[in-house]
């Protein structure tokens, strides 16, 4: 498979709808991002890396994020976790509070922010710093410290950050937050706000495509917590418009509010699309577009 030139086709082939939809408004420092950006890149197996446009281009990974805290509590945790998180899709947009009450305070899935901000509350007693163990291992599994936190972000989000503050208090009422939700929220905020490329989030994401390999070949998850990841991205990972994108797309993926999407092809690579325009349910436009296209080109998908 020519990599390569399967990017630049489909660069081309996107480029119309470049610009398209509106960058995070909720975020202050996200709203002032250029819609006009686009970058893709793509990490095989075994590690080489091929990109297009913006791809070497550090933008906010926001609840891309959500991934990996999710792969760090099951690997330092267990699957005791799943008994304060779900696996279905909510079918609410993702920083709704409708179903929690129903529901008892146990979020539908670890992708929206109610099941993020409760694998954060668990990864933070698992390990103490939760943000820092995140960043740290986002590093390692790109081989650089370009990940790094952003400030003006994390200020940001937390000046918004009501509604998860909200969400947190909420579940705390249930019995379902262990940390001080202060703390908690200072921790998901850090994380939201991790800046990284579109060739640093496809290398640390390998794990996914590597059925739970490390980039040094170290084990993170096994074989069958990889496959359940994935399956969650599949099903949840693009919010409410998780049935669109597996129609469209067939791979899973996991968007966040800053433009960017991370998909999987299992055993083959993965791939990550950048560009901050955002339909309705706040996924990227054009990134979109551009996955659908690769499953087009190659014919790479899980079906
Ligand atoms: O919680 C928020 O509002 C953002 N920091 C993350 C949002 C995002 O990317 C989509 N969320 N699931």
């Amino acid at each position: 498979m020519n990599y390569q030139s399967v990017l630049e086709r489909i660069a081309e082939d996107v480029a119309p709808q470049v610009g398209h939809g509106t960058p995070a408004e909720y975020i202050p420092a996200l709203a002032s991002v250029d819609p006009h950006r686009f970058g893709m890149a793509i990490a095989d197996v075994d590690g080489n890396v091929y990109g297009v446009g913006d791809w070497r281009q550090p933008f906010s990974t926001q609840s891309i994020t959500k991934v990996f805290t999710l792969a760090l509590a099951l690997a330092h945790g267990g699957d005791d976790l799943w008994e304060r998180v779900g696996r279905e899709p909510s079918g609410n947009p993702f920083n709704s509070l409708v179903q929690l009450e129903y529901e008892s305070g146990i979020p539908r899935n670890p992708f929206i922010n109610a099941g993020a901000l409760v694998v954060t509350d668990r990864l933070l007693t698992l390990t103490g710093d939760a943000s820092r163990e995140l960043l740290e291992f986002l590093r390692q599994e790109c081989g650089n410290d370009r990940p790094s936190f952003d400030t003006e972000v994390a200020e940001s989000e937390s000046a918004a950050g009501s509604r998860n503050a909200a969400l947190a208090h909420f579940m705390a009422s249930y019995g379902n937050i262990a940390n001080p939700v202060p703390t908690l929220l200072d921790h998901y905020f850090w994380q939201c706000s991790i800046e990284m490329s579109c060739a640093d989030l496809a290398l640390a994401a390998r794990f996914l495509a590597r059925h739970g390999l490390r980039a040094d070949d170290s084990r993170l998850l096994s074989r069958s917590e990889a496959k359940q990841i994935n399956a969650v991205m599949l099903t949840c990972g693009t919010y409410d418009a998780a049935g669109e994108f597996a129609y469209r797309v067939g791979l899973p993926g996991k968007s966040g509010v800053g433009g960017g999407i991370v998909a999987v092809v299992p055993g083959r690579c993965t791939l990550c699309v950048w560009s901050p325009g955002l339909d309705e349910q706040g996924n990227s436009v054009a990134g979109v577009a551009a996955l659908d296209r690769f499953t087009t080109l190659t014919g790479l998908s899980v079906f």
